[in-house]
Formats: C-alpha cells, structure tokens, sequence
C-alpha cells in the first residue's frame, strides 16, 4: 500500500516536529529508546521499527511485531511531573491512542484499564511506559512504548491468542495506512502529555472514561494473597487506580496488574496478581 507519510518520515528522519529514529529491524523500540535517553537524546525523540524480534508487554509478556503490518514506536519523554504522577501518563496516553485510531482509521476503539487497547472485545493495542530512573542531574525520562496491530492478518496470532488479540485490519476487513496513524497518535499524545504538565488529569480521566470497555461489567482478578475476587468495575479514580465493588460491597483500588472479564462474560485475559488496596465500602 502506497504511504507517503510513512516515507517521508523513514526519508526525513521526522514527524509532525519530532525526531524520528527509524529501525528497519530491532529487538524493541522501548529498549532502544532507553538506551537513546540514557546518552542524553532530546525529549520528544521517537524510535520507529519496521518489526520487533523482542517486542515487550506489561508483567514481561511478548508484544508480537511482525515486520510491516503494525505500528511499534517509543516517545522518549522528559514531563515535568511528581514522581507520584507518573503512572497517569499510561492513562493519558490511552486517550491519545484511542483518539489516534478513530482519526486515522475511523474504526471504534475502547480502553481495558490500565493500558490495553480492545476491538470487539479484543487486544488490538498496548502501552508501555518505562522510566529511565535519574541520569546524573537530568530530569527523569520516560520511555512511553505504543504497539498497534494495524494491519496484522488474524492468521499470524497464535492459536491460543486467537479470541484475545486481533488487528484493526483484521477486524475491519480492509488495510490501513500507518503513515497517517501515526501522524495522529503523535498529535495526540503531544496534547495530553501538555494537559497533563498543566494539571488536566481530571479532563484525561473523563475523556478515558468515555472509552472505557470495562464499566460496570463483572471482573474477575486475583489479589496478591492469591485470594480471587469477583466484582463490578466501577472505572479508575483521580490517582488512576481502579475501583472494584465485589458482591459484599467492599471496594478494592487495584494500583497495577491486570483483569479477566468474570466467567459468562467473555473469554478474555489471563488473571496475574495485582496490587491492590482494600477500602471497604467506598465509592458505590
Ligand atoms: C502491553 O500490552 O502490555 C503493552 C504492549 C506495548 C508494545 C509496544 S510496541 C513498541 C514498544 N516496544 C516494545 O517492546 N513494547 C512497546
């Protein structure tokens, strides 16, 4: 499929103003673009791959990158943020990335709290953020890692994935340009990063909101004490934690780790151990 914005980022070495690292071929963007801000890259600068061999997830699962079907690329950031903040840039970034999608592709997309991008009930996205730890007296940088399956065939998802990942392709029947999403995703995570140097988190926080999968459905998670806990998501609050009320009523805030729609509902993610906190009957 001709590209022109694809090409010209690969030939101009640049996109909407950023500087593009282009890599035909990489273990993973991410790793690559810690390296990079480590030797002092400026904030801003992206790492761009035509495939991933290595391509990384949360909780040390696989990111699948075939060569030339999706979009793998890393922001290196440096926001002016607490510490305590940080964690809300993968929320804001889901914004930007849904907003991307829809612009660029026009196909409706939805969020999976924390960091999972869904079509149909389906992993079509995810977001990575990593940070560099202090570097001498430089501020702290944060790698921002996005994966979008763009035009990946269905085919390629192992056997075992085949009901919990798909592409944009895959699910819409026709190819896209990643030229143009990516242009979109730049753009938009340009804004909610400034939003969010600005003091905007309760803006990103409703805007993610409207593009939550997961409100009011039945969840399942298992606790760090192995307990497993069924429940209603209520959605994430003003920190970015979720809230979830279980059939007695109590309310759990689970800081990280991930979710399994509840049994009946969908056959979804596998359950790992989040962090959670206990507050009983909060927030019903
Ligand atoms: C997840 O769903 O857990 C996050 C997936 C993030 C994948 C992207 S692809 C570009 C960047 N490089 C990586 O190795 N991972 C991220």
């Amino acid at each position: 499929m001709h590209d022109p914005l694809w090409q010209s980022m690969r030939d101009d070495g640049g996109i909407a103003g950023h500087p593009v690292r282009f890599l035909a071929a990489t273990d993973s963007t991410n790793t690559v673009a810690m390296a990079l801000a480590r030797e002092g890259a400026p904030p801003g600068t992206l790492v761009v791959a035509e495939g991933q061999s290595a391509g990384r997830g949360r909780l040390a699962r696989q990111w699948l990158s075939p060569p030339g079907r999706g979009l793998y690329v890393s922001f290196i950031l440096r926001p002016t943020l607490e510490l305590a903040d940080l964690p809300k840039i993968t929320l804001a970034a889901g914004v930007a990335l849904c907003r991307a999608v829809v612009r660029a592709t026009n196909v409706g997309v939805r969020l999976k709290w924390p960091n999972d991008l869904l079509l149909h009930g389906k992993k079509c996205g995810g977001i990575l953020a990593e940070t560099s730890g202090l570097v001498g007296d430089g501020p702290m940088a944060v790698i921002l890692g996005i994966g979008i399956n763009v035009n990946t065939p269905q085919a390629f998802f192992p056997a075992e994935l085949n009901d919990k990942a798909t592409s944009l392709a895959a699910t819409a029947g026709r190819e896209f340009m990643r030229g143009p999403l990516l242009l979109a995703l730049v753009e938009e995570v340009d804004d909610v990063v400034r939003l969010l140097e600005k003091g905007g988190f309760a803006e990103i926080l409703a805007a993610w909101r409207q593009h939550d999968g997961l409100t009011d459905q039945r969840l399942t998670w298992i606790t760090p004490q192995g307990a497993v806990v069924t429940g209603i998501s209520l959605g994430p609050d003003e920190d970015g934690r979720l809230h979830i009320r279980d059939d007695a009523g109590t309310v759990h805030e689970v800081l990280s780790g991930d979710l399994t729609l509840a049994a009946g509902c969908s056959p979804f993610w596998p359950a790992v151990s989040p962090t959670t906190i206990t507050r009983p009957g909060r927030r019903n």
